[in-house]
């Protein structure tokens, strides 16, 4: 076989490949099982090397495993008095992750307010109405995450209402260890992760300097953010901390 893989990009030098568009294609049949043979194994060779398809890839089985099981709720973060009637429905948590984020990109010399106090509002307000309004449904043994991001520790130009709630967050995470308390809370903060789709789009003008920056020579993928997070919910000894996912970027 002869082909090359460049971040989340197939680059093919022969045929004798599977590309990412083929993943797409073939999805169905290689969950079903019916993709075998030297076209089975190409298609799992691609899938070692390509963060992109593997997600995709999970998140189908993912999907397809939960399918009748799930059911979403709209929920406006911004329009914090709205949450507890959107959550109305909500019945025993075991596990809450709070995710959600709007990129307000902001200075303090050219200050958008109305921008500003959006994502302030949505992140900080919103996230803690949710845990005030589900608080009751929860046990001893539940958990929340909450997730920040680096651009608290390293700011980028337009980053400033992003750097100061996810600051927040990280103080939002000690603060309800203890009120919350014996419910564990934790926050994740991801570097640049770059199979996400606000830094993909970007590609690689915005990813190879991150990537060559960070000890171990690969951008953050969403993968890792999930087993983070799954770790977070799950150990029982985990609690108040604020877990950095950015394979030691903030070391360089
Ligand atoms: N991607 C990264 O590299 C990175 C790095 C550091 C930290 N993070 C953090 O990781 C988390 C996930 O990031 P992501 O890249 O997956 O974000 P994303 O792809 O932009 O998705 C953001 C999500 O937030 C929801 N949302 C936006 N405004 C909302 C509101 N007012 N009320 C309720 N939901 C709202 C969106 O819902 P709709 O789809 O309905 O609009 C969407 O599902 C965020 O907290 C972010 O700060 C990400």
């Amino acid at each position: 076989m002869s082909a090359a893989h460049s971040k989340g990009t197939w680059m093919a030098e022969s045929h004798d490949h599977v590309s990412c568009q083929e993943v797409v294609e073939l999805v169905t049949e290689y969950l079903d099982g019916a993709l075998t043979g030297e076209r089975a194994s190409l298609f799992e060779q691609h899938l070692n090397f390509c963060d992109g398809c593997f997600t995709f890839i999970e998140q189908i089985r993912t999907t397809a495993e939960l399918g009748g099981r799930v059911t979403g709720i709209a929920v406006e973060l911004a329009r914090p008095e709205e949450i507890g009637p959107a959550l109305a429905e909500v019945g025993d948590v075991d596990h809450l992750v709070l995710a959600a984020i709007d990129r307000d990109e902001n200075s303090v010399r050219d200050y958008d307010l109305k921008r500003a106090t959006y994502l302030v509002t949505m992140k900080l307000l919103g996230y803690t109405q949710v845990v005030h309004t589900l608080v009751g449904r929860l046990h001893d043994d539940s958990s929340i995450v909450l997730f920040g991001g680096l651009a608290m520790h390293r700011p980028y130009r337009g980053s400033t209402t992003v750097t100061t709630v996810n600051g927040g967050i990280s103080a939002l995470a000690r603060t309800m260890a203890i009120e919350l308390a014996p419910i564990r809370v934790n926050a994740v903060h991801p570097g640049i992760v770059g199979d996400s789709p606000f830094w993909s789009q970007k590609g690689e003008p915005a990813l190879k300097p991150v990537r060559e920056r960070t000890p171990t020579g690969r951008n953050v993928a969403m993968r890792d953010v999930v087993g983070a997070v799954d770790f977070l919910l799950t150990n029982r000894s985990v609690n108040g901390t604020n877990l950095h996912v950015d394979g030691g970027w903030l070391l360089l």
